[in-house]
């Protein structure tokens, strides 16, 4: 059965956390948490009578700070992320093709799917992929700094998200224009980076866009790789 996640935003960084759950099941997974909303995570955990087995990152961002490790210590979930993010104290360093299990026989695929990070990882849940900032709704992730490339951010989208079903729902990390979901089968046909571009124009493409940098980068990247803990603490 297709189940849709809950979607929570933080409106400074225009990140996108999700709480997954299946019904009838008192386990939860939280994926991407942000710093400042904690007590907001917990709250809703607690409403909807939930237990937290994990929290999953997509990546080490660069925007925004987590709070992977204060609910890690809050709440006794495992804190679950890409083994090539560098995020060392997480206890579950994950690969390509993983599972994770959690709950009533529940399962979340881990996709490597590198490009705007070389770690980046997509996860899938019962008809649903959370793409982190791999692929983003009409857009991608940038590809020009933290061991970016927009090579492997067009073989991820190819030949790991884009062969998904179509009625996939992607569920992005950020977005910057008020959309929440999209599908496969519609960012395949009308992603405006993506469809319709050769792996060549897509690099042309994204080596043109000349982005500032993230003015939280030098603070949050450290600060991920810790799970969001103090250094030392
Ligand atoms: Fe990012």
């Amino acid at each position: 059965m297709n189940i849709n996640p809950i979607q929570l935003f933080d409106a400074a960084s225009s990140t996108f956390t999700y709480i997954l759950s299946a019904p009838g099941d008192s386990a939860a997974v939280i994926i991407d948490p942000v710093d400042h909303h904690w007590r907001r995570d917990l709250d809703h955990l607690k409403r909807l009578g939930l237990d937290l087995a994990y929290i999953l990152e997509t990546h080490a961002h660069a925007d925004h700070v987590t709070s992977a490790g204060r609910l890690r210590d809050l709440t006794g979930a495992k804190a679950a992320v890409p083994s090539g993010c560098g995020i060392a104290p997480a206890e579950v360093q994950l690969a390509d093709g993983d599972v994770i299990r959690f709950g009533n026989g529940e399962q979340i695929l881990v996709l490597h799917t590198p490009g705007h990070t070389a770690g980046s990882m997509s996860y899938v849940w019962r008809g649903n992929v959370f793409t982190g900032d791999t692929l983003l709704i009409d857009g991608c992730g940038r590809t020009d700094f933290q061991s970016g490339s927009a090579e492997d951010l067009y073989d991820s989208a190819m030949n790991k998200l884009f062969v998904l079903p179509d009625a996939t729902r992607v569920w992005p990390a950020h977005d910057y224009k008020g959309q929440s979901v999209s599908t496969i089968g519609w960012e395949k046909r009308h992603n405006a980076r993506l469809a319709n571009r050769s792996k060549q124009e897509f690099v042309q493409l994204m080596a043109a866009l000349d982005l500032p940098r993230p003015k939280l980068m030098d603070i949050a990247v450290p600060a991920n790789q810790n799970l969001g803990l103090p250094h030392g603490g």
